[in-house]
């Protein structure tokens, strides 16, 4: 059996899709169901609903085979593990943000208010930027409002929140969109397993390009 572990919130639903297109249906699976494990209609694939955040940590301690999960959670993770396709949903960007009236200094101390301190430090270090990080948890967009950042590191999908927040792009970091990512130890052990698998998730998505 392959387990693979798949991120819950905005990507699910492009995921599941996904891996029924693939011939890979979770027959009792639903959103707002607590179960936290799901079986497909052959009992040949495991599924864990787990938060994004957690999915690199699955797959690389081997509890999961694979993982469906985005770039972002993926950076922040330095995790170990392959990464093998870009699913090309839940695409978005990684952004340095703040307020329009007070522009990225870049030549003194910043306060950086994110959801991604690793991925935050390495592009400020990589600058030479000095900074501190302060990690939150969700709805970044309100620390330069209220003054407990200088800027923001965080995801803009739409641009929505920025904008009704009165904040603006000051650079992009990187293009984030959905991957699978895989154990290195499964992709050796359950070859016979996983190379169907991973040919009809491609095969969905040669389809669609
Ligand atoms: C994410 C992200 C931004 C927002 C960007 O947050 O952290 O806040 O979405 O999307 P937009 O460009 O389409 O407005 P999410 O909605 O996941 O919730 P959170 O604030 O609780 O982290």
């Amino acid at each position: 059996m392959l387990t693979i572990a798949l991120a819950k919130g905005r990507t699910a639903k492009d995921s599941i899709a996904l891996l029924e297109q693939a011939g890979i249906r979770f027959n009792n699976f639903h959103e707002e169901s607590r179960k936290l494990i799901f079986y497909d209609q052959t009992k040949q694939v495991k599924m864990l609903f787990v938060k994004a955040v957690d999915v690199p940590t699955y797959v690389e301690q081997g509890a999961a085979d694979l993982g469906i999960v985005g770039k972002d959670n993926i950076l922040e993770s330095n995790g170990h593990f392959y990464e093998l396709l870009d699913l090309k949903f839940g695409q978005c960007k990684m952004v340095v943000a703040g307020l329009k009236e007070k522009p990225l200094r870049t030549t003194s101390h910043l306060t950086i208010a994110s959801k991604y301190p690793v991925i935050a430090e390495k592009y400020f270090l990589e600058k030479d930027i000095q900074i501190e990080t302060i990690k939150l948890n969700g709805s970044v967009e309100l620390a330069p409002l209220i003054g407990l950042s200088d800027v923001i590191v965080d995801i803009v999908e739409t641009g929505r929140t920025l904008r009704e927040n009165g904040l603006v792009i000051f650079d992009e970091i990187e293009a984030i969109s959905t991957r699978l990512i895989v154990n290195k130890a499964s992709f050796a052990l359950k070859h016979d397993l996983m190379t169907p698998f991973i040919n009809q998730i491609k095969t969905v998505l040669e389809v669609k390009q």
